[in-house]
């Protein structure tokens, strides 16, 4: 693992971490962004903050704003200030600082709902019963050698099913031997993000991984944690800037269809990412995100088919199914795939083998296409319905993204015509996200992010009016 005590925080980092900036209460904001994440594990004893001119510069804040609240938590205990050394994270006891205030209380509050994630497929349009009889004819068909703990890299009959779906819906080139079956892209980049800090233990800072800004936080979140620094590079119309490409160990790129901006990586830069791969000892993960909800023309292929021995693709069923079926996989270079299975092992020792023997049985009993050509029809006309609404009744407002996919980005003028929207859409039921939380430099870029895939005719007018509010 990499020497946590030697992990700096870049001033980038520090901002992915806070989330979006609110208009008032700056302190609060960095004191409280700060406080949870520490108690949550995302920032990890021993991690040294940026200078607090450094912070001050990169949050656009006074420096007195930013002593004032590290100096409160450091009051608390959950920093500590070294001469010279600088500020860092301190040791917590126990489970997390969160579990010493309930101690006292052996019934924890109930979470919040979970807000409906703006990139997941409309829940109502599972298939339910081709799912429970593949579940029943595939459990009683394994042979009881099958009920022991799994193949950790996964049930050979799904392998060879994914291979073949990857090449051809996606035109990867893959082989069963290469696929590691996970529970989703997040476990997925996880352990890839555990192989990434083992190449960096002994050094003195933590290998980087690239990444889109915009970009999914969720996906930060996991680099951050596994205790790699992150380097966002800025998204255009063409995808990511290569040209800005930092010396990192890693990018990671959702180059069908990007989260959240919705463009597609052109063809240059799709050489470009891959020709910076080849110059140093790095991977590119490609994280398949909706690619096969194109309703223009066919999904573009997979980064992967270019260069499988750099390129690190990852999907699940999350998208196309259901995310609460945790289920997705990997398709690594050669050499990754030892590293990976044994990562994968040491986490849970494998995947449920009843639920990858159904997935197998939809993808090659034809189910599974037959639900996306279903799914695919459905979004297209719910994203068609409200885009075609926006531009009769607010036009002028610009729409981001190719015709893909479960979501779309509306851009707003301000903060507070974000916020509204965000408040609005979430009071109609709408899975909606404010873009500067998915943004490295939140003052910079406003707008919301709306999940198109669960949006019924019915809330088409509050979508209107939520990006219409001011
Ligand atoms: C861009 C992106 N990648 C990956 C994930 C995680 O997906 P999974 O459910 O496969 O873990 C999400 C979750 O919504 C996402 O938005």
């Amino acid at each position: 693992m990499t020497d946590l005590a030697q992990h700096r925080l870049e001033p980038d980092a520090l901002l992915l971490l806070l989330g979006p900036r609110p208009d008032g209460a700056v302190g609060r904001w960095i004191e409280d962004g700060l406080r949870t994440a520490i108690v949550d594990g995302r920032l990890s004893a021993g991690a040294v903050l940026p200078s607090s001119r450094d912070t001050a510069t990169a949050l656009g804040v006074a420096r007195g704003t930013v002593t004032t609240a590290l100096d409160l938590l450091v009051g608390d205990g959950l920093l500590v200030s070294r001469p010279r050394a600088g500020v860092a994270v301190a040791a917590l006891r126990g489970p997390s600082a969160a579990s010493a205030s309930m101690a006292s209380d052996p019934v924890p509050a109930p979470r919040p709902a979970r807000a409906p994630s703006v990139g997941t497929p409309d829940p109502a349009l599972f298939p339910r019963t081709a799912w429970s009889r593949a579940v029943r004819s595939a459990t009683a068909g394994l042979p009881d050698s099958d009920l022991g703990y799994p193949d950790p890299q996964g049930l050979p009959a799904l392998r060879e099913a994914l291979a073949d779906h990857l090449r051809q819906a996606r035109g990867a080139q893959a082989r069963a031997r290469d696929v590691v079956v996970v529970s989703g892209v997040a476990q997925g980049l996880t352990l890839l993000a555990g192989l990434l800090a083992a190449r960096g233990a002994g050094t003195s800072a933590p290998p980087r991984v690239a990444v889109e800004d915009p970009s999914s936080p969720g996906a930060v979140d996991l680099l951050l944690a596994a205790g790699l620094g992150v380097d966002p590079v800025p998204v255009d119309d063409d995808g990511l800037r290569t040209d800005l490409l930092p010396d990192a160990s890693a990018v990671l790129v959702t180059p069908a269809h990007q989260f959240p901006l919705g463009v597609v990586l052109a063809p240059d830069r799709r050489r470009e990412v891959l020709a910076w791969a080849g110059a140093g000892d790095r991977y590119v993960l490609e994280d398949d995100y909706d690619a096969e909800l194109r309703y223009d023309r066919r999904p573009v292929a997979a980064l992967q088919a270019m260069d499988p021995d750099r390129v690190v693709l990852l999907g699940s069923v999350s998208k196309m199914l259901s995310p609460a079926l945790r289920l997705g996989w990997v398709l690594a270079p050669p050499q990754l795939v030892g590293p990976l299975v044994e990562a994968k092992t040491r986490a849970d020792l494998g995947c449920s083998v009843p639920e990858q023997a159904a997935l197998a049985d939809l993808l090659r009993g034809g189910a599974y296409g037959r639900h996306l050509r279903r799914v695919r029809t459905i979004y297209r006309r719910r994203r068609a319905v409200l885009l075609d609404a926006l531009a009769a009744q607010a036009p002028g407002l610009r729409v981001r993204g190719v015709d893909a996919g479960l979501h779309v980005v509306v851009e707003l003028g301000s903060r507070g015509a974000e916020e509204e929207a965000v408040r609005v859409l979430a009071g109609a039921g709408v899975p909606a996200l404010a873009l500067s939380a998915t943004g490295a430099r939140p003052g910079e870029r406003f707008g919301v992010v709306v999940g198109t895939a669960r949006v019924r005719d019915g809330q088409v007018g509050a979508v209107v009016r939520a990006v219409r509010a001011k």
